[in-house]
């Protein structure tokens, strides 16, 4: 249980009593809230089962009004509520920590509109990242992000995390691609920011407050978001590199020669990828580096992308940045070596526990930590890999151990956070704060914006009843 693992005290919240269930019954209908315990189980626990909590019920309304009247309620009886999307967030942020009722968005699932010129979607909060996709693919768009967990992620999920993903480098985040949502304050307030215009400066931008904050300061039920052009040509090229100081030449390289087409870069380090391999029997298009750089390229002609690509291997393999590569834009090929950067998170679980590191780094800085924790950990950990979206200087470190043990996590806490502060880094590039990170949160926020934090929150939900034990530390 993530309570007694991280040794945290129920807040004073009100517990769900069977007039509550009751309540909820006469708003959703019996089908929709779940109390059986084998029902609730999979709601409380994360998809890198690091935390569980230990809630009696989940509910799964299926519009904003519903979302309004649950919160509505839930605040004045003062009972805690953790809004979850597809569970897939890597911070504990999604489930329960003791008995708060789970709000799931699953059921609030349709697309309400696309502008086909200007590429403005507006979609439920519970919508499936991939479908969205595959809606808007059929249409010439894509949607601005793109990640390993897109089969079960929600947008509202995306939002309220403001997920990075593959493609960041390319399309900008979250911030920059929502252009309105539509959410539901602590109290059932709905607040209607769900403009698709590209301009407007009509007072604060209020949008921003739920982008990224992570079910603290309100539900997401509808966003809207600017979809790209699909692009014509997709090109993708797996390469091998003899050490870490080459990965940052070639990014340098990768930039000016392949310049608007570049729409990942992305890399892993040989146990990143071995690990992945084995675990999960994934094809290894090229053989064993000790460096594996992944480089995409979005365009509208098909020969000339995959020419400069081409190019760009060879000369790089002339001068000896890359040992050895491939090129592809056949889909096969492109997924296959999609699947392999995109299993590593999952690959790690097979391990039994996985200790994982989400953090921003100057790119000279980006693989210091991984030697670094390899040494300090020795034969107690199974692997400690990097790997990430070195474009953004988002490096992601997993460390596997056979199960948890409060020594291994002594030695990585706040070990890891304090080097990353003292890099002038992030303690979260793109999962979030969440339950695992709201007391190292001061490694890389300032004291006057944790209060102004506060200060927001308490605004915003001033009986603290969402998401609480998350993202805001105790005390600043
Ligand atoms: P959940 O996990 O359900 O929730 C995440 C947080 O948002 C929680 O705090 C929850 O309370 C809150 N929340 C969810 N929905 C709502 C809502 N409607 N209103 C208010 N609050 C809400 N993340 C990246 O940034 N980049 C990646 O490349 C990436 N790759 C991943 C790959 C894999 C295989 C996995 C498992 C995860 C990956 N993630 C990545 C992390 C995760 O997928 C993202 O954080 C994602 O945005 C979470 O969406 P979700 O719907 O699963 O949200
Ligand atoms: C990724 O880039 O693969 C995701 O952020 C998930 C992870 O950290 O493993
Ligand atoms: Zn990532």
């Amino acid at each position: 249980l993530s309570a007694e693992k991280y040794n945290v005290k129920r807040k004073d919240f009100a517990t769900v009593q069977s007039s509550d269930v009751n309540f909820f019954k006469t708003i959703l209908g019996n089908e929709r809230v779940l109390t059986d315990d084998n029902d609730v189980t999979p709601f409380n626990i994360d998809w890198i089962k690091n935390c569980r909590g230990q809630s009696k019920v989940v509910l799964k309304p299926k519009s904003t009004q519903e979302v309004s009247q649950i919160l509505s309620y839930c605040n004045e009886k003062k009972l805690a509520v953790c809004p979850q999307g597809g569970n897939t967030g890597l911070v504990g942020g999604s489930v329960p920590v003791f008995d708060e009722v789970v709000l799931n968005l699953m059921l609030m699932n349709n697309i309400v509109s696309l502008d086909e010129i200007s590429g403005a979607l507006i979609c439920e909060a519970g919508c499936v990242l991939e479908n969205v996709d595959n809606y808007v693919r059929e249409r010439n768009l894509i949607m601005p992000l793109d990640l390993g967990a897109k089969g079960t992620c929600q947008v509202g999920g995306n939002v309220s995390t403001n997920a990075g993903g593959l493609r960041l480098l390319r399309y900008g985040n979250l911030h920059g691609s929502i252009l309105g949502v539509e959410a539901v304050k602590a109290d059932g307030i709905i607040i209607d920011c769900l403009k698709t215009l590209k301009k407007d400066n009509t007072g604060y931008h209020l949008k921003h407050l739920f982008i990224g904050s992570e079910g603290t300061l309100g539900v997401v039920t509808k966003v809207a978001i600017h979809c790209p052009v699909l692009p014509k040509a997709v090109t993708v090229g797996f390469f091998g590199v003899e050490n870490f100081e080459n990965i940052l030449q070639l990014y340098k390289s990768a930039k000016s020669s392949l310049g608007e087409i570049l729409s990942a870069f992305e890399m892993a380090d040989r146990d990143a990828i071995s690990s992945t391999v084995k675990n999960l029997n994934l094809p290894n298009p090229i053989s064993d580096y000790p460096f594996y750089v992944l480089v995409e390229t979005h365009g509208s002609d098909e020969g000339h992308d995959g020419e400069k690509l081409n190019r760009f291997l060879s000369k790089e393999m002339e001068s000896g940045l890359i040992l050895d590569g491939t090129v592809t834009s056949e889909p096969g090929k492109m997924q296959t070596i999609w699947n392999l950067r995109e299993n590593i998170a999952g690959a790690g679980l097979r391990h039994g526990y996985v200790f994982k590191y989400d953090v921003s780094l100057p790119q000279k800085h980006y693989y210091e930590l991984v030697p670094k924790i390899k040494q300090r950990l020795g034969d107690k950990a199974i692997v400690v890999c990097g790997y990430g979206h070195i474009g953004d200087g988002n490096i992601h470190i997993n460390v596997t151990v056979p199960e948890y043990t409060r020594e291994v996590a002594g030695l990585l806490e706040p070990y890891v956070f304090e080097e990353v502060s003292a890099l002038q880094g992030s303690i979260s590039a793109e999962h979030g704060v969440g339950f695992r990170k709201p007391h190292y949160i001061h490694y890389s926020k300032d004291r006057s914006a944790l209060q102004l934090m506060h200060q927001l929150k308490t605004l915003m939900d001033p009986n603290g009843i969402l998401n609480p034990y998350k993202v805001l530390p105790e005390e600043c």
